[in-house]
Order: structure tokens, then sequence, then C-alpha cells
């Protein structure tokens, strides 16, 4: 397992670009299994949760090659295969979106119940209710998804959760409903652009789709699909990181790729922290002279505040003026970075799903470890503020997600190095290893 070694403080600046987004690349590359002709993806990030995913296709008879162009060619060479692989989709969330497909595509899917990063409760429920609305008989098996339908239908699903719509929910039953006989609307549709980019990657392919970006979205089947060639949307989640580094290093970060009309929310808590934030064209660039004005955040689906970005903004009110809080909406429980940001030295209160936050504290270097992707990004962000050389592990959460962290964070004049386990105990002279926890903390 290797560990970043971020030596801070630093003053971020210059360029950066995003990558294609992860959240859009999964679902499309699983709707791959819909098409009848080969599928060009521009843009898919080249993160671990994509070659996961393309794991599990290939056991589906869908095979995916990286390009010498850098595209991702998606090729169904047989249509028999119907069970997925524990193994991979136990690993991420994404895994659990070929289960619309599979259904509609090829009349029968079996598919474990899915892992992903441990936010909180993560039911299906939502999923199961609206495929099975389509007509899908659905039972539970040893931890599977078992479904079969001969032909899916048309049928109205809602997939309004208690905490808002389900995004990967969505995903599932719009790949799905495009192969049904007659019209299906889905209210409670999430809109987050990862599900607008899937709807228009369907529509590429032939589907017939109105209302995406709006919570009823409206769907007629068609008979079959063909092949296409599609860019994955920029990456919204990695520009915020990009941005909130900026703000939290006192830097100036231009953001290449970034769509202010994905980043509302968070370029308007920026703002009111006190960060300038110029719109170009293609880009966005965030100013900071380094003093924070604390605010309080709540996050919620799009376009409110995402919860992708709460654990990075987390670290960034550490370093703000005054109280403030974080208050996650859509995963309450959405706090584990929080007891590696004490370690660094930030005065964080978790109660409920809010997180209360006074500040700024000095930040100080330590040994601590991510326990998932958005809450390693925080990790990171907190390190190049914080004073001295600290150590990062867990780096294989935040692989899963972010294309080329610590190198796109190197050309921006930070000083992150990735480093092998033994050289993470070696090259920390002030640092013991706890067996318990295996945890290095810092000597006192
Ligand atoms: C997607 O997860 C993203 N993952 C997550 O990103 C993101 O945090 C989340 O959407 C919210 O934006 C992918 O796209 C692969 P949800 P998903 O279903 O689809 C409840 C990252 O860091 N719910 O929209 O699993 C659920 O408990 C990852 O990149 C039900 O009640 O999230 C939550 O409170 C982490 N029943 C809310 O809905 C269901 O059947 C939203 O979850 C499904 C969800």
């Amino acid at each position: 397992m290797e560990a970043l070694h971020i030596e801070g403080p630093v003053r971020l600046s210059g360029e950066v670009t995003v990558s294609g987004a992860k959240n859009a690349a999964l679902p499309i590359m699983a709707a791959s299994i819909l098409a009848d002709g080969p599928v060009v993806l521009d843009a898919v990030p080249e993160v671990t949760d994509v070659r996961t995913l393309a794991e599990v296709l290939a056991a589906l008879g869908v095979y995916c090659h990286r390009q010498p162009d850098g595209t991702l060619r998606l090729e169904t060479i047989a249509n028999e295969a119907c069970q997925a692989p524990r193994g991979p989709v136990r690993r991420m969330r994404a895994g659990f979106c070929v289960l619309g497909p599979l259904l509609a595509r090829r009349g029968r899917a079996v598919v474990p119940l899915p892992g992903g990063c441990r936010i909180g409760r993560r039911p299906v429920d939502l999923h199961l209710q609206g495929l099975a609305a389509l007509g899908a008989e659905i039972q539970v098996k040893d931890r599977y998804i078992v479904a079969r339908a001969r032909r899916l239908h048309g049928a109205v699903v809602n997939l309004l959760g208690p905490r808002g719509p389900t995004v990967t929910g969505t995903a599932n039953v719009m790949s799905a409903a495009v192969l049904a006989r007659g019209v299906t609307t889905i209210r409670g549709a999430a809109v987050e652009p990862e599900v607008v980019d899937l709807g228009r990657f369907l529509q590429s392919l032939g589907a017939r789709i109105d209302g995406l970006g709006t919570r009823t979205v409206t769907i007629r089947g068609v008979e079959q699909l063909g092949g296409a060639r599609h860019g994955i949307v920029p990456d919204r989640i990695e520009a915020a990181t990009f941005l909130i580094a900026a703000a939290i290093t006192g830097g100036a970060v231009s953001v290449r790729g970034a769509r202010a009309n994905h980043l509302q929310a968070v370029l308007h808590v920026l703002q009111q922290m006190g960060c300038q934030v110029e719109i170009g064209t293609g880009q966005i660039t965030l100013r900071c002279d380094g003093h924070l004005r604390s605010v309080d955040i709540a996050a919620r689906p799009f376009p409110g505040v995402p919860t992708d970005v709460q654990p990075q903004f987390t670290a960034l009110l550490t370093q703000a003026y005054g109280t403030g809080t974080v208050h996650d909406q859509v995963f309450p429980d959405r706090f584990t970075h929080v007891g590696s940001l004490w370690r660094l030295g930030a005065n964080i209160a978790v109660r409920g799903a809010k997180a209360l936050l006074a500040g700024p504290t000095p930040l100080h270097s330590a040994a601590v470890r991510a326990l998932d992707l958005r809450g390693g990004a925080a990790l990171v962000l907190a390190a190049l503020a914080a004073d001295g050389r600290s150590v990062i592990r867990g780096v294989h959460h935040i692989d899963r997600g972010y294309d080329r962290l610590a190198e796109k964070l190197v050309l921006l004049g930070a000083d992150v190095r990735r480093i092998s386990p033994r050289a993470t105990t070696a090259n920390l002279p002030h640092a013991r290893c706890d067996e318990r926890s295996a945890v290095m903390l810092p000597t006192a």
C-alpha cells in the first residue's frame, strides 16, 4: 500500500486540467451493454474504478480497450453472460449500474449487492422498486440481486427517496427503460450533470429521452440501440477539489475544463468565504489572499453543494475565521475524515449530520489514513496547508476516483510524493506505529 508524502504549507499557483467525470464514465460504460455496435468514449479518467468496472464488463462479454489516442473503446463480444462477478462489484458502487442494462438487453441479471465508499447507509431499494415497476421479477439470494424480465414495459416510476433522488438509481432505471416496450416516466429523477451525460450518451445510441436535467424524465422505448462516440463531461468534483485546494493554500489556480453551470453552489460558497472567482472561457480561476470567512454549508442534491465536496469544504473551514457548520443532507454519516483532521490540528465537533468548526486553527503535519475517496482528498488538502511533512496512507481510496491527483498538484507547485510502505516508516523519524490500529501516529 502506497502513501502520499506531502510537505506543507504551500501556495498553489498555475493551471490544471480536469479529467472526465468518474461518476459519468462508470454508468456510461455499464450502459454500453445496451449497444449493438462499438462504443468509443473520450475523456474517460484513468482511475481504479474505471479499471474495476472494465473487469466486470469483461466478465459480461464487453471488452474495453484504451486506444493509442486515449479513447476507451467498448465492444460486446458475447451477449449471453448475465452474472456480474462478486469481487469487483463489491469494490465499488457503480458496478451495480450493470443491473438495468443487463435486464433490458439480456433479460436476466445476477448482480451482487454493491460495495463502494463507506459513507453511511447506501440502500438500493429505489433501484429495485423502479425496475420492478418496469416488469422485472426480483429476488435477493445470498447477497445477490437476481432479476429477470422477458421484455420490460414502460411505467411511471418514482425515484425520490427520503434524502432526495438517487443518482445511480436513476442511471439504472433510465438505462433499463430505453429498451422497454412503451413509455416510462421517471418522477423524482436525479438531475446531476453525470446523469444528464448518461442520458445524452443513451440518446447518441438512439434512445428517445426527454426531460434530461429535470425531475421528470420521459423515455420512449425503442427496439434496438446502435453504437456511438461520446465525450465524458468534465469532472465537477475534481474541479471543486482544485478550487478548494487553491483556497486552502491562499493560492491562485485556473482550473481548465471546469464548468461554472455545474459548480454554482460551490463557487457561491467560495465567494462567501472571501475568495475571488473569475469565470473565463472553458476555465475558472480562484484567487485567495489567505483570509477566509466561516460560513454554514449544506450538502444537497444538485444544484446544491455536492456531498462529494463536503469533506473538502470541511478541511477548508478549518482555515476560516469564525464558527461554521457543514451539514450533509445526503449522507448524514459521511464524517470519517474528521478523526484524521483532528490529528492534523483541526477543531471540529460532529453532531449528527453536522460538523461544527471553529477556526482558523494552525494545522500541523501528521500521519493519517484515508478511509474513503473524498475524505482522502480532504486530508490531502489539509496536508497542503499544514506545517511540515504529512503522510497519508490509504491512497488506493483516492486513486479510485482522482486521475493523477498527486501529479497535478505537483504541477501547481505542491511537494507531493508517492512512497512505498517501507519508505513511509523509514522517512518518518518522528513517528511511531500504533500496532492496534496500524495507523502512524506522531510522537508526542
Ligand atoms: C452517487 O452515489 C455517487 N456515486 C456518489 O459519489 C455520490 O456521493 C452520490 O451519488 C450522491 O451524489 C456514483 O455516481 C458512482 P444516491 P449513489 O443513490 O447513487 C438514498 C463519490 O465519492 N438512497 O444518489 O449511491 C441514499 O442512502 C461517490 O464519487 C435510498 O434511500 O447515491 C442517500 O441518502 C460516493 N435508496 C441518497 O439516497 C436507494 O435505493 C442519495 O444516494 C438509493 C439511495
